[in-house]
Parts: structure tokens; sequence; C-alpha cells
């Protein structure tokens, strides 16, 4: 089987390392906090003291690490260790121009740097579910799929261009985010007039609107009648701060009304209040 360099032992990188231990793997480790190593240690992995020692021999090199700076400087440290024809496959949240820039420089220089940031948490890694993106050449797909199908749920491939799949995972992540401090604000203004957060989540249970929904009723408002006004909607925000009744407490129903009442200030208050998904306004 062949070796495996894990680059980063935080909370998602150390699940990959150990699930590719599980499988039987020959698994090196790297760590910039060199004690996260021991855990993978006791579990038949073998810690190296820099990057470059860690990917010595390695056929692929996964890179678990926080960002682009981070990025930039271990794949610095590590090349000196790179064999010929080894893949760096990186899965850190990256700035998608940051990607885009560090696979021009390597490939240029006979690196095989490639993009896969995942939908995955801790879980996850450890346990090979969720899902993972990944762009770039599809030659480099078709090698490096099955390899990567061991690793997570699925591999969602999404084309040529090196960075799309780090554009769509912040597009992802976006939503998790916003979701997650929407769910804030509804559980706050529940807690302002007496609903629980079992009563707010009983609600959705039976009532959910999906991401995709959403923004495809959005998308198709332009064409359609106008189903409920931005001014309608405007009111309703209202409501909910009345209710919530500190406001400064919320995260994202001060932002919503904000930009509702600048489309109603340029004259889209008799529109639908679909009006806020236009990329184009
Ligand atoms: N956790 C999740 O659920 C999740 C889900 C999807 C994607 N991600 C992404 O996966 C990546 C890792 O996330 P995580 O949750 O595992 O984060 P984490 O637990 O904070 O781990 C970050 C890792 O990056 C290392 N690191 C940070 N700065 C460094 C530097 N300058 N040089 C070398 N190493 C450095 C840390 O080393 P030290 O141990 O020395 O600090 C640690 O190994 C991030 O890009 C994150 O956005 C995370």
């Amino acid at each position: 089987m062949d070796t495996i360099a894990v680059l980063g032992l935080g909370l998602l990188g150390r699940g990959f390392a150990e699930n590719l231990r599980s499988k039987g793997h020959s698994v090196r480790v790297w760590n910039r906090t060199a004690s996260r190593c021991e855990p993978l240690v006791e579990r038949g992995a073998v810690a190296a003291a820099t990057p470059e020692e860690a990917v010595r021999g390695a056929a692929r090199v996964h890179l678990v690490l926080a960002e682009d700076a981070a990025v930039d400087e271990v794949i610095e440290a590590l090349r000196p260790g790179l064999g010929d024809g080894a893949w760096i496959v990186d899965h850190s949240t990256n700035l998608p121009a940051g990607v885009a820039a560090r696979f021009e420089r390597l490939r240029a220089d006979g690196v095989r740097y490639i993009h896969a940031p995942v939908f995955m948490g801790p879980k996850n890694s450890l346990e090979a579910t969720g899902l993972m993106l990944l762009s770039g050449p599809s030659a480099d797909e078709a090698a490096l799929r099955p390899a990567l199908e061991t690793m997570t749920g699925k591999v969602l491939y999404l084309g040529e261009e090196p960075d799309k799949a780090a554009k769509i995972k912040i597009t992802g992540n976006g939503l998790l985010i916003m979701l997650t401090a929407a769910m804030g604000d509804l559980f706050r203004m529940g807690a302002a007039s007496g609903v629980s957060t079992d009563e707010v989540l009983a609600l959705f249970d039976q009532f959910s609107p999906t991401a995709s929904g959403m923004g495809r009723r959005a998308l198709a408002a332009a064409h359609q009648p106008v189903g409920f006004t931005m001014r309608m909607a405007r009111k309703d925000v209202r409501l909910m701060l009345e209710t919530a009744k500190d406001p400064d407490a919320l995260s994202v129903l001060p932002a919503v009304a904000r930009s509702m009442d600048a489309a109603i200030e340029a004259g889209f208050g008799g529109e639908d209040f679909a009006v806020l998904a236009d990329p184009d306004r």
C-alpha cells in the first residue's frame, strides 16, 4: 500500500490520518504543534519532525491546514522532500484566488497540487463520510478519485478550473454560517416571547423551505406575478425585531432590514421581496 502523508492534525486532519491508518496505509504525520501527533503515533502512524521529512517517500500528501498562508508556508517547507509525481491534495478551505495562484505556480514547477475542500466535520473525516469537492485537470480527477473515494462519502468533481472547488466550498459554508446565525435570531426571538427552542424546531420539522427551493423561487420571481411584496415582508421583519426586544443581539435580521430599506428607497417596495436575491440589482 502507498505511503500517505497528512500534514495538519487539527479537528479535521486527525480524523483523516486515523481513518487512513485504520485501512492499513503507512501514514506519516506532521503538525506544527508536535504533541498533536502523539495519538496518531499510538495508532501506528510515523511522526515527522518537519514537513520535508513527512512527505519523503509519500505517494500522496494531504494538507489539512487553517488557510492560504499556512498552506503556502508548509508547501514551501515540504518541497525538498517531495518525490517526483507525488500528489499534494489540499483540503484546507482557502481563498479561491489563493488556490488559483498556487496551482499555477506549483504546476509550472511540475508539482501536482490540487484542491479538494470538504463538507466534512471531524466525525466525517474519521468515518470517511460526507462530501469532498475536487476541481482541476480531468486526468487528475480520474487518477485520484479511487483513493479520495476511500476518504469520504462522495467525491464531487467540479471541472477543470483549479479554483472552482474553492469557490463552491465558500458558497456552501456561506449557507451553513448564515443559517446558523439565522437560527440564533429565531431562537432569541422565541426566548423573548416565550417560544422554546424545541417549539421553533418543531415548526421547522413541519415547514422547512430549502436553500435551493428559495433560490429558485427568487430567480423565477422576476417572471411571475408578485406574490409577496417587499413592503409587506419589511413589515414582517419589523414585527420580528419588535418581538425580539433586543435587536442588537441579532445577527441576520437587522442586516436584512437594512437591505430591504435600501430596496424600498430604490423603488422596489411593490416588487416581490425576491428582489433581495437578485445578484444584478
Ligand atoms: N472542522 C471542520 O468541521 C471543517 C469542515 C470543513 C473544512 N474545514 C477546513 O479544514 C481546515 C482545517 O480545519 P480544522 O477544523 O481542522 O482546524 P483546526 O483544528 O484549527 O486545525 C488547523 C490546523 O492548521 C495548522 N496550522 C495553522 N496555522 C499554521 C501555520 N501557519 N503553519 C502550519 N500549520 C498551521 C494547525 O496547527 P496547530 O495544531 O499547530 O495549531 C492545525 O493543524 C480549515 O481550512 C477549515 O476551514 C474544517
